[in-house]
This record gives C-alpha cells, structure tokens and sequence, in this order.
C-alpha cells in the first residue's frame, strides 16, 4: 500500500502519472472506466447509467434498474448524455426559442438519458473496501422541470471537494444526476394515470438515490452518510423526496437533504393535470398515452417543446411534481405539516430574496391582472380564497406596511413565498425547529445568484465575493461530513429554534437574522386551500 503510494507520488514528480491505468469499477451490468483530473486529484466517473432506458412501454412510466446481462457493456463514460431541454417562451433572454420553432440541435441529448456523475477523491477512491467509505453529496439539479442536467448548473464540483477538504480530512464524494424532463418525466392527470406513472421525474431521482445505496461504496462512498442537494426545481424535488409516499415506504434513500429555493406550482388539482395532459396530446397530434408510446424519439421531442414553449401563465413551466394520490399523496406542506415524511432526517435549508421577480408578469400591474394569475395558477381556486390571497395576505397596499410600495412588489413577494421561500419554514416546523437555515441576500439577490457559490472553483463575473463563497462551501461540506455547518474558522452558524433564526448570507457581512418567511402568509400557504 505505501509503496503503491510512493510510486504514484514518483510517478506525478516525474509527470507520467498520467500513463497509470484508470480504475474501472464493476457495477454488474456495466463496467465503468474513470477519467483522472491530475490538478484536482480526482477520478471522475461520467456518464454512468443508472437506469434502463425509459423508452418503449416505459415512456411515461416509472423507470427500471438496467437490465444485467452476461456481456457487461464497457463504458469510458466519454460520450456525454442530457434528457431533451425545453424552455417556455415567456423567458425573454431566451426569445429565440420560439414556440413553433423546431428545437436547437443538441447532438447529447437522448431519451435514454437517465445516468449520473460520481466524483471521487483520488485518496478516497483508493481506500473503497478498505475503510469505512466517506460522506456523500448527491445533486439534483434545478432548471423548472424542463431545463437542465447533471453539468449544466455545477460544470464541476472540484471547488466544493476542494472545500470539503479544508478541515483535514479526504473529503467527499460527489453525485450528479440526470432525470426525465417536460413531457417526457411529468405528464399527470386521472387519464393519463390510467396508464402512466405521475410525477416519473422523481422516480427516476429516488433510483438514481437506490444506485448510490447499492453502489457508492464501490467508490469509497458510506450509503449511510448521503446527502442530497438541489436548487431551484432540485429543491422542489429534494421536498418531493422527504416527503415521498407520505413517509409510508420507511426511511427513505438517503440521511439528509440541503434545499436550497425549493421552487414547484403546486398541483393539487386533478383539473389542471387532465388539461395539460390534454394540451400535449393535441400537440402531439395523438389520442391517447398508447399512441403517445408510439411516436418517435423526435416527434415527441417537438411536442414537448413546443408544450413548454406555450407554457402560460407567465412564470410557469408546465411541468410540476403533482398530488399523485401515490409518491406525493398530497402536497408536501401539507404532509410536513401532517407528520407525513421521514422523521430520522437532518435538513439545511436556504433562500434568496427575490426569488420570484423573474417569474411575474412584468405587465401584470393591476388588481385584475393579480387576480386572474391566481385563477390560471390554481384553476378550482373558489373566489373566497382570491379575496384572501388578494386582501388579507397581500392586499394592495403600497405605503410599505405590509412589504412592498409597487404592483410589482406585491407580485413578487406572492410569488417569491407561495412558489419557494415559505418552503423552507415548513421544513423547519416538521422538524421541530431543529435545522440550519440561511438566506443568501447578496444582492440583487435573484433565484439562483446562489448556484455559483455553491459551485464556486476560482474567480468568476457570478462570485461577487470569493470569501463568501469558499464559507458556503464549508458549511455545506461540513453538514455533509459532521450533520453540522459549523467549523473552525467560521461564523457560527445557529439552528433555526423557536425564534426562527436564520443566518444572514450578506454581501459584506454574516450573522444571524429573523426569518423573513415565519410568517402568517407562510402558515396558510401550507395548508393548501388554494384548491
Ligand atoms: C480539473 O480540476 C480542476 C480543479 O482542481 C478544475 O479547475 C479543472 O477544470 C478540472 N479539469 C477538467 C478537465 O475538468
Ligand atoms: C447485452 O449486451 C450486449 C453487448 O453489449 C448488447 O448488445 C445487448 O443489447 C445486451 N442485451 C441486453 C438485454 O441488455
Ligand atoms: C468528467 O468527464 C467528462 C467526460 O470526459 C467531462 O465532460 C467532464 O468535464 C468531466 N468533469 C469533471 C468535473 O472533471
Ligand atoms: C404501436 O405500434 C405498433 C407497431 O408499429 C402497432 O402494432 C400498434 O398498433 C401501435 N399502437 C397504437 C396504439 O398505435
Ligand atoms: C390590467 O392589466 C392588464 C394587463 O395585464 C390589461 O390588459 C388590463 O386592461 C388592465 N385593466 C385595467 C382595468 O386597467
Ligand atoms: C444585506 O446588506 C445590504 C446592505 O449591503 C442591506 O441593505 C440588506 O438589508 C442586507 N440584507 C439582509 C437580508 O440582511
Ligand atoms: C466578503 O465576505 C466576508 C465574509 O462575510 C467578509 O469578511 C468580507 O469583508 C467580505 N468582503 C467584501 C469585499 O465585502
């Protein structure tokens, strides 16, 4: 072992480490060769199937472990893989995506799509099946449901490894994974139900989670010390994963979660799930989900671009985690706030401010127009609920007694806390106040500024402050590594408690705040009346 050691330590002297074999590692099915990164010291395992191709009579259905076979496929994980991308035309950066267009050539983009990253230490990687397997860090990416992949928001996670690594120790391992997308992972509905599986993105997240369970110790990592992460929709599905099946399946494929912007449109209603499933089968040109199975790869690559194109009101994707009556019996405020999820976990959970400014209606100015989203985001909203939403919870007052001085303001805040931030205070409820909670207030402070902290790996235009970044890394590392963010050299990091303490991620400064989301508005949002 030592020797081993010294040779390698000779050989990168001599700079041929590089001619070392890559380690391959035997999953059963496939045998998975890593590439090594010589400045980062890490192997990386790119593009590992975790699933069987979600096509033929899996098309919309819950998705399938890959199938064993005599012949293990060899995989150098070279050739890159990511679901099919769509993107609503209401974005306005993005306006060449129109909805009739025909979707911009992505020569890795495949229905066969469901495979994930691992990232591992060099030191960590060696020790696998010698030592007792480290802490590991499992990403779901954000991007609304129809955007995204296991790179496209964390290009690397070598600066969070680096980060993970500042208190001595090897590390961790890293987990990046991809999942169904648009149509292809959420399409819903009591018709569509008949057949099809609701909400197939996140069973196709809970097995990539089994994977790393039944797999991550073949890399060095402990099945029992996982925690997941996303943003954005990966927090929204991170939600989704605590609370899965009410908490009636036991504990569930991981110990503990950070959430960063939980966002999802909350989808109670079976109206809403029957009229997009509806939407895309008159897109597709078909009259039912069997026909549906039958189109090719490319013909439902274009309705489902042209399904999220037409995305409407401004603001929504189309594509949600929806009650299923089966992974989320109801939504997940309300089963956190039932008692319905996995007890045994430990949870950190952020938001920015303004998370919901890029998904108002810049037009929708006036009481009409506030009162018809909320009719379009919640189709069996009674007016009773409207009159709540719309004078009580945030009436259109604008001396700046209830928050904001503008029409824009109001939006934005309603949206800000219905779609994302209130969830993180429901987290922190269910879990009795016992968790570690932040906001990241640098300004402006837009959903998903964070994202490029949080991926930090040296100087970029998206880091205003490179010192704030390298401590968020450490605290996330260290909850992954110790259950706790707090460690030499930081800022104490208090838990949450009965005042409702978050910790105040500030361009200049860090320390404890109240939380902005402890509050009424949050309280009835989790009820889930809106429907
Ligand atoms: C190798 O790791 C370094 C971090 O140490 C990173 O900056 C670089 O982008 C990585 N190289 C590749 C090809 O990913
Ligand atoms: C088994 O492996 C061979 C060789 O890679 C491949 O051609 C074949 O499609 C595989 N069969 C199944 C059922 O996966
Ligand atoms: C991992 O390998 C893949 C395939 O070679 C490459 O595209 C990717 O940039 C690598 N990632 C890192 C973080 O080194
Ligand atoms: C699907 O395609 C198969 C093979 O072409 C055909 O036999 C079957 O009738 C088709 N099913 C539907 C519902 O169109
Ligand atoms: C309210 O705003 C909408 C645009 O969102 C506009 O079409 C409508 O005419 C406005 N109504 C009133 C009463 O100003
Ligand atoms: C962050 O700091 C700015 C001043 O730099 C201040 O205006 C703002 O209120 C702070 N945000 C929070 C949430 O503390
Ligand atoms: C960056 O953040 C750190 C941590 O809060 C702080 O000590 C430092 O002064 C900040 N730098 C600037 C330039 O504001």
């Amino acid at each position: 072992m030592l020797g081993s050691k010294v040779l390698l330590l000779a050989g990168s002297i001599l700079g041929v480490a590089a001619q070392a074999p890559l380690p391959v590692v035997d999953l059963g099915y496939e045998l998975h060769q890593a590439t090594f990164n010589e400045s980062g010291q890490y192997y990386n395992f790119s593009n590992v199937r975790y699933g069987a191709p979600p096509v033929g009579q899996l098309r919309f259905s819950a998705p399938a472990p890959p199938s064993t076979n005599d012949s293990k496929i060899f995989n150098d994980g070279s050739t890159a893989v990511t679901c099919f991308q769509a993107i609503p035309a209401w974005t306005a950066s993005t306006a060449d995506w129109v909805v009739n267009a025909t979707p911009p050539a992505d020569p890795t983009a495949t229905e066969d799509c469901l495979f994930l990253d691992v990232m591992v230490p060099q030191t960590i990687f060696e020790a696998a099946g010698q030592a007792p397997g480290v802490p590991v860090m499992v990403w779901i990416h954000g991007g609304g449901y129809t955007l995204g992949s296991k790179t496209l928001y964390s290009p690397s996670a070598a600066g969070l490894i680096k980060a993970s690594q500042a208190q001595g120790g090897d590390g961790i391992v890293w987990v990046g994974l991809n999942y169904r997308l648009g149509a292809f992972g959420w399409l819903s509905g009591p018709t569509f139900q008949a057949s099809g599986t609701a909400n197939a993105g996140l069973y196709d997240q809970r097995l990539a989670l089994e994977w790393v369970q039944q797999h991550i110790a073949k890399f060095g990592g402990d099945p029992s010390q996982v925690t997941v992460i996303g943003e954005s929709a990966g927090g929204g599905s991170v939600l989704h994963q605590i609370t899965a099946f009410g908490g009636l399946k036991g504990p569930v494929p991981f110990q503990q979660a950070i959430v960063q912007s939980p966002g999802f449109q909350m989808t109670p209603s079976a109206t809403l799930q029957e009229s997009i499933y509806n939407s895309f089968l008159t897109i597709a040109g078909v009259d039912n989900l069997d026909e549906a199975r039958n189109l090719s790869t490319q013909d439902l690559q274009l309705a489902n671009y042209k399904l999220v194109g037409s995305s409407y009101p401004y603001g929504s994707f189309t594509s949600n985690p929806v009650v299923d009556g089966a992974f989320a019996p109801a939504l997940p405020g309300q089963l956190l706030l039932h008692g319905q999820f996995d007890h045994s976990l430990r949870i950190m959970a952020g938001h920015n401010i303004l998370e919901g400014l890029e998904f108002m209606n810049p037009f929708a100015q006036n009481e009409t127009s506030f009162e018809d989203t909320l009719r379009l985001y919640f189709p069996t909203i009674t007016d009773a609920e409207v009159e709540y939403i719309s004078y009580t919870l945030y009436p259109p007052v604008f001396d700046g007694s209830v928050g904001y001085t503008t029409p824009t303001g109001r939006s934005e805040l309603m949206i800000t806390e219905a779609f994302f931030t209130c969830n993180t205070n429901f987290l922190a409820r269910a879990y009795d106040n016992n968790v570690f909670n932040y906001i990241f207030s640098v300004p402006p402070s837009l959903h998903g500024d964070d994202i490029a902290y949080t991926y930090y790996n040296g100087p970029s235009a998206s880091v205003k402050n490179d010192t704030l970044a390298v401590i968020m890394q450490e605290y996330f590392t260290n909850f992954v590594i110790t259950s706790n963010p707090n460690g030499a050299g930081l800022p104490a990091f208090p838990t949450y408690g009965a005042s409702a303490t978050v910790l105040d991620l500030n361009l200049t400064t860090i320390g404890p705040i109240p939380d902005n989301v402890a509050n009424e508005r949050c309280l009835w949002w989790q009820k889930g009346l809106y429907a």
